[in-house]
This record gives C-alpha cells, structure tokens and sequence, in this order.
C-alpha cells in the first residue's frame, strides 16, 4: 500500500492527467465552437434594417462588422460616421486628395468613392489597423523619423498608399514610368521618382513631400539621403519681355 504522500502524488497525477486532457479537448473543440460563433454572428445583423437600409457585415481590421446603411453611403462614411474610425480623412470626397485611403484585399482604395454595401467579404484595413498594439507599422515608424506631415491630415492616406506601394512593389507591379517593363522595380532600388509617381494619388497641402519620400526610401531598406528625397522643383523659366 502506497503511504498516503504517494497516494496524493497519484491523486494529483490523475488530476493533473484530467486537467491535461479536458485542455487539450477544449483546445481541439474551440475551433468548430469558434467557427459556430462566428458564423452565427455573421448571420445575425447587430441592428435591424430600416426601410432603405442594407444589413452588411465587413471585415475592418481583422473584425466582423455588422451595419444597417443604405447603399449609398461610403465605405468613408461608414468608418468615421457609423464605425468612429476617423483615421481616415476626408479631403475632397470626390477622388481627387487621396486622404481617404484604405487597403481593401490588400490594395489601396479611395474610400469616399467606394460603396460601403459592395466591401462584404473583403479585408479592409484602415490606418488604425496597421499598428500592432503599441508596435507601429514599420512605414509609421519610418513617417515619424522623416518628418513625414506636418498638419498630419493627409498623413493616414500617405501612410496606407506607403504601405500598399511595397506591396506592389514585391509583387512586381509596373507603374506608369516604369523604364523597363521586362524588369520591374526592386525595393532595394526603388528610384525616387518612382516613389513620386507612385504616390501622385495622394495630395499633401503643406508639402511634406520630402519626409514622404524619405520615409518610403527607409521603409525600403534604403538609407534615405535627404538630398535625394528633395522634391523635383522646377524654377519657372523667365518669360521673355
Ligand atoms: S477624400 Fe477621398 S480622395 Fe479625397
Ligand atoms: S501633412 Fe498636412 S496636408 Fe499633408
């Protein structure tokens, strides 16, 4: 007979074993619960429609999202209005400053001329997504080194088209000054008017064009040389008399 100290080894071995085991089933069984959860949240709408309204479920920076919009409104406008995501800004709502700029299945897109109805099923991420807790996104890392903004409003968008641009880079996209389109541009050796150009679509009013780009250069790899990250301005020619 074992004395009673090993008889309480055994006790807590089996207990142990039990504890183990309803772990490892729980571990095993949280998958299908979570998927069942999941599903069921997504079928079933957080708010009942109004007349005119759409039930739509988005996925905003890795969270399902249930709204009742019309379908009409922006995805911009479904952010800041219904979602208090003001990250994003709204420039010109018409296209044109780039300040709405989110990444949807990883490509940046305007968001005052996307429909917020049309988003189901896709990933979008805004500029509150890119951090990671307290760790910043390396590109906004790289912004704040460079003196990347300066009133900051256009900065969000700035920061998503930094981000969708060395995506697009990796995955060999060409852009309009490409020279050579048998060879596309290697982040290692991006050029700075390759930054330019791939960055047109977004405005920056009080021109913190040379942070910008020097921003990207680090975000790269590239040691940015602010001589090299200077902006390519043209003195006017003298108009002759
Ligand atoms: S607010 Fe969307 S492009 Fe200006
Ligand atoms: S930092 Fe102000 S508009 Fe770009």
């Amino acid at each position: 007979m074992h004395p009673p100290e090993d008889g309480k080894k055994h006790r807590s071995r089996r207990n142990f074993l039990g504890q183990a085991l309803t772990a490892a089933g729980t571990a095993i069984a949280a998958p299908s619960l979570l998927q069942q959860t999941t599903a069921a949240q997504a079928e079933k709408p957080a708010i009942t429609p109004k007349p005119g309204e759409m039930s739509v479920t988005l996925n905003i920076n890795g969270k399902q999202q249930a709204l009742a919009i019309e379908p009409r409104v922006t995805l911009l406008d479904a952010l800041r209005e219904r979602l208090g995501l003001t990250g994003s800004k709204k420039g010109c709502d018409h296209g044109q400053c780039g300040a709405c700029t989110v990444l949807v299945d990883g490509q940046r897109v305007y968001s005052c001329l996307a429909l917020a109805v049309m988003q189901e099923g896709r990933q979008i991420v805004t500029v509150e997504g890119l951090a990671k807790g307290d760790i910043l996104h390396p590109v906004q890392t790289a912004f704040i080194e460079n003196d990347g903004f300066q009133c900051g409003y256009c900065t969000p968008g700035q920061i998503c088209a930094s981000v969708a641009l060395l995506d697009e880079v990796k995955r060999g996209c060409v852009s309009a000054i490409t020279p050579d389109l048998s060879t596309p541009p290697q982040l290692a050796t991006l050029s700075e008017a390759e930054i330019k150009e791939r960055l047109s679509g977004n405005l920056c009013r009080c021109s913190a064009y040379n942070g910008i780009v020097a921003a990207v250069q680090q975000a790269t790899g590239q040691a940015p040389p602010s001589p090299a990250a200077a902006m390519l301005v043209r003195e006017p020619e003298e108009i002759p008399v």
